[in-house]
């Protein structure tokens, strides 16, 4: 069934931007995501029931997640998750790169596809080619009428409403929660290894509105401080681990777009492999901590830039003394499941953008050279 969007939804409403109001929207829009798809202690996707039910889930060999720009850190995410709940090979693809240039492709692929539009070029010439070879296709998308949701044998809206600034934030945390929904449900049809791990996810999401509005109590005020730092900055790096690598990517991204400001992702332990050249004294840098089981790798590596004296904010959740002791300034953030982590701190990082940029003075709703949707290549 398609789900009409209200007029007022298209509205900025009191806020200066589309885009602050859509970040500030997102537990309003995850709940949307989530309605109807959790049902008591289960994930629940209709749309993709009926797809299943014509295919037989054995079929399978590898899964393949293709999109560009925002939605594909959202697949690095959904890559990271599934492969470890599922008992198969999942690969995350750039569309521009798969539809060129991509591994064995056949019926025993089955190959999602997100983009918020629907209506990515590249995406849509990958999910053409993947169709040619045989492969079954998934589309995540925010758009039910859109030509990728017609062309996939199967669509699953994010239900996020109009997303009208270009920059992508609740396109990116909806797609997320899809994600780990979609993941949830293939991980019981297939009994992966993940399915312990169920139980606690499901609980986890029944309160993720709540902890993403509390994400944004927490950080906003702090955040729009700390842009202020950034009015003269060239550079500024942002490390992570694990998931914390993909959210890193992420808030690079944003930054770039939004604030026109040299943001450089790097996965921590790889900093020692050259870029720490580049740290200089008081260069800006954002070390990510969300995820427990790399905590104390990621110390390590925040002491290495702190003694070239770099200027360092850390991101970790609530109570995390060990990491405040290190850093210049630390912005805490609610605990979740570590697989829900890239939503929650995700915030922040939207939240960085936005003030960077209009800090320096620019157009955050419409970047220069940038488009909401590239529907030509
Ligand atoms: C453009 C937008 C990005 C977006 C990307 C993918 O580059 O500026 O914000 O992430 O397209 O768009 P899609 O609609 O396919 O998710």
């Amino acid at each position: 069934k398609i789900v009409e969007w209200d007029q007022a939804d298209f509205s900025r409403q009191e806020h200066e931007h589309y885009m602050l109001k859509e970040i500030i929207e997102q537990p309003k829009e995850i709940k949307k995501t989530l309605e109807g798809r959790l049902i008591d202690d289960r994930v629940h996707i209709p749309e993709l029931e009926s797809f299943l039910a014509e295919k037989t889930i054995d079929q399978y060999q590898k899964i393949d997640i293709v999109a560009t720009g925002t939605a594909y850190h959202a697949g690095m995410v959904g890559k990271k998750v599934m492969e470890s709940m599922l008992n198969l090979p999942v690969e995350v693809s750039i569309s521009s790169e798969f539809r060129y240039e991509h591994g064995p492709l056949n019926e025993k692929n089955l190959v999602i596809f997100i983009s918020q539009s629907g209506e990515t070029a590249d995406t849509l010439s990958a999910l053409k080619e993947a169709k040619l070879h045989g492969s079954s296709t998934i589309a995540i998308t925010n758009r039910q009428r859109s030509n990728l949701a017609r062309k996939a044998d199967c669509t699953i809206c994010t239900n996020a409403g109009p997303e009208l600034s270009v920059p992508a934030t609740k396109a990116y945390t909806t797609q997320i929660t899809v994600l780990l929904l979609l993941a949830i449900v293939l991980t019981e049809k297939t009994n992966g290894p993940g399915m312990d791990r169920i139980p606690e996810m499901i609980k986890e999401l029944y309160n993720l509105p709540e902890e993403v509005e509390k994400t944004l109590i927490m950080t906003q005020d702090a955040i729009d401080q700390f842009a202020q730092v950034t009015e003269d900055q060239d550079n500024l790096f942002l490390i992570g681990r694990g998931l914390d690598y993909v959210l890193a990517l992420e808030g690079a991204l944003k930054l770039q777009e939004v604030a026109y400001l040299h943001a450089d992702a790097y996965a921590a332990g790889e900093m020692k492999h050259g870029t720490m050249a580049l740290i200089t004294p008081g260069v800006p840098v954002i070390a990510l901590s969300t995820q427990i089981h790399l905590r104390d790798k990621t110390i390590n590596n925040i002491k290495e830039i702190k003694a070239r004296d770099a200027f360092v904010v850390g991101v970790t959740t609530i109570g995390d003394d060990d990491i405040s002791e290190i850093v210049d300034e630390v912005m805490y953030i609610p605990e979740v499941h570590p697989f829900l982590m890239p939503i929650i701190a995700a915030i922040p990082l939207q939240l960085l953008a936005y003030y960077a940029g209009t800090v320096r003075g620019y157009d955050v709703d419409r970047p220069r050279n940038l488009a909401k949707s590239l529907t030509v290549e």
